[in-house]
């Protein structure tokens, strides 16, 4: 890990790089996607047909069938469970979660004051949440729809909170390391503000002395990931905390793939960096229900140091027919399912059920760790929570992604540096031991040439 990766520069010049995608690519890219799912349904590519609305309407069985048949096509579960894009901790807190949904699923968790259940289940999630990230007492929180909202969430909150707090600031600038979640990028970008991307250490973490740097009088807020997606890397909080201090700036840190996993991991005795509330300066925090609280999709939460910080994140609007209109997000109707399968799971669970998941999830971590770098050419990044990546100096790693694909692991990545992307779940011994038995194979096709085609190591 010895280049640096990112931006090289700080400041103005990098600030909006990531938004040079050139839409003729851009056009190609959505092209190409729709013409994957008409290949997929056996009809020309080209055939600009529009699917209709049948005329008349097929029994539940029917439906119910054509769905079955539908969802064969995706990753089989036993595998997919390995990798990334659906964490579930267990069969048992699956069936939590849908039971729970399901009880709540036809319910608009918008109107809250008619739902006094669903108000219920959501105050007491959120104190829970405020709870196991060490909030101060006079913490303050909001369920959201999912990372990417909790994060426009805080761009949105620091913004107005600058309008009072750092009235200097007329074009509005939030600093981040190259490593910060795309979401920002597209958070700030909604807000009107400038996302200042500063380079990565050598370490790939954000580099606290180039973001110091890059603080100008725009800057209204810090930005650090707890951990990052592209590494599973923790950016170095405590000295976040104290630059935001020093220079009077919002602190939010992106706890979304990790937040509710940290705490557990912690409990357990795995050293996880300092990241939450304990850490002076964190302003505000995101973290993901959906992700390793192992709630239905899509339920995030997004913490307040307090309850007056909070209160810039509200709009509160009177001027229509209807009378005052407040939603607790940027969504308005919400699934209520999703809040009531996070206050499901979560007392199913428990302290010591998650503890559980942890103590497992961190095993499948050193077993892989292990396995792979038993094949002799990976090297296994270290992984502080979460994130599983690694590499090869030896291989090209997207014919490792084409041939595992082909057995039916689905796996992301990154090509900065190339690396194979997973996100670790606490599956049973025999889905380890399946990935890194296929993974050995595949490993010698690629050795003896056998793998032409080229995965994909990218996250969309
Ligand atoms: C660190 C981090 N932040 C934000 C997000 C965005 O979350 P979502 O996809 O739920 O919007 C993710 C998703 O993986 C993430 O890993």
């Amino acid at each position: 890990m010895s280049t640096v990766h990112g931006k090289e520069t700080t400041g103005s010049e990098s600030a909006k790089e990531g938004k040079a995608v050139p839409w003729p690519l851009l056009k190609g890219w959505l092209e190409q996607e729709e013409q994957k799912v008409r290949r997929r349904k056996g009809i020309d590519p080209n055939d600009a047909a529009r699917h209709r609305l049948p005329e008349h309407g097929t029994p539940w069985n029917g439906v119910r069938s054509q769905l079955e048949a539908l969802r064969k096509e995706d990753t089989a579960e036993s595998h997919g469970r390995l990798t990334v894009y659906s964490l579930k901790g267990s069969r048992e807190v699956q069936e939590v979660c849908e039971q729970a949904h399901r009880m709540f699923f036809s319910q608009n968790a918008l109107f809250t004051p008619y739902l006094p259940s669903v108000a219920r289940m959501e105050h007491e999630v959120l104190e829970m949440a405020l709870e196991l990230l060490h909030s101060p007492s006079d913490g303050a929180a909001n369920i959201t729809s999912g990372g990417s909202e909790s994060l426009y969430c805080a761009v949105h909150a620091a913004r107005e909170w600058a309008k009072v707090h750092r009235p200097q600031a007329t074009a509005p600038e939030i600093i981040a390391p190259y490593s910060v979640h795309a979401a920002l990028e597209k958070g700030c970008d909604l807000m009107g503000v400038r996302l200042v991307r500063v380079r990565l250490g050598t370490d790939y973490r954000g580099d606290v002395g180039a973001m110091r740097k890059a603080v100008t009088k725009n800057t209204i807020a810090l930005v650090g990931s707890a951990p990052c997606w592209p590494y599973g890397l923790y950016d170095d909080i405590p000295a976040l905390g104290h630059l935001a201090s020093s220079e009077g700036l919002w602190f939010h840190v992106d706890g979304c793939l990790g937040g509710y996993l940290a705490p557990f991991a912690e409990a357990v005795g795995h050293p996880v960096p300092p990241w939450d509330f304990r850490v002076p300066g964190v302003t505000s925090i995101s973290a993901d229900l959906h992700k390793y609280g192992y709630a239905a999709k899509p339920c995030s939460s997004i913490l307040w140091r307090n309850g007056d910080l909070r209160e810039f994140h509200y709009q509160l609007i009177v001027d229509w027919p209807a009378g005052p209109y407040l939603s607790p997000g940027l969504t308005g109707s919400r699934p209520a399912g999703s809040v009531a399968s996070a206050w499901a799971v979560m007392n199913f669970l428990g302290q010591d059920g998650y503890e559980r998941l942890a103590r497992r999830q961190l095993a499948v971590g050193r077993r892989l760790k292990e396995g792979i770098e038993s094949l002799g050419v990976y090297s296994v990044w270290p992984s502080e929570l979460a994130v599983f990546a690694f590499g090869s100096e030896e291989l090209d790693v997207q014919h490792v992604v084409a041939g595992m694909s082909a057995r039916g692991w689905f796996m992301m990545g990154n090509p900065e540096p190339p690396l194979v992307h997973l996100t670790l779940d606490a599956v049973p011994d025999e889905v380890v031991e399946a990935f890194l038995s296929d993974l050995a194979a595949v490993t010698e096709d690629v050795r003896a040439g056998r793998i032409g085609e080229r995965g994909k190591l990218t996250y969309t």
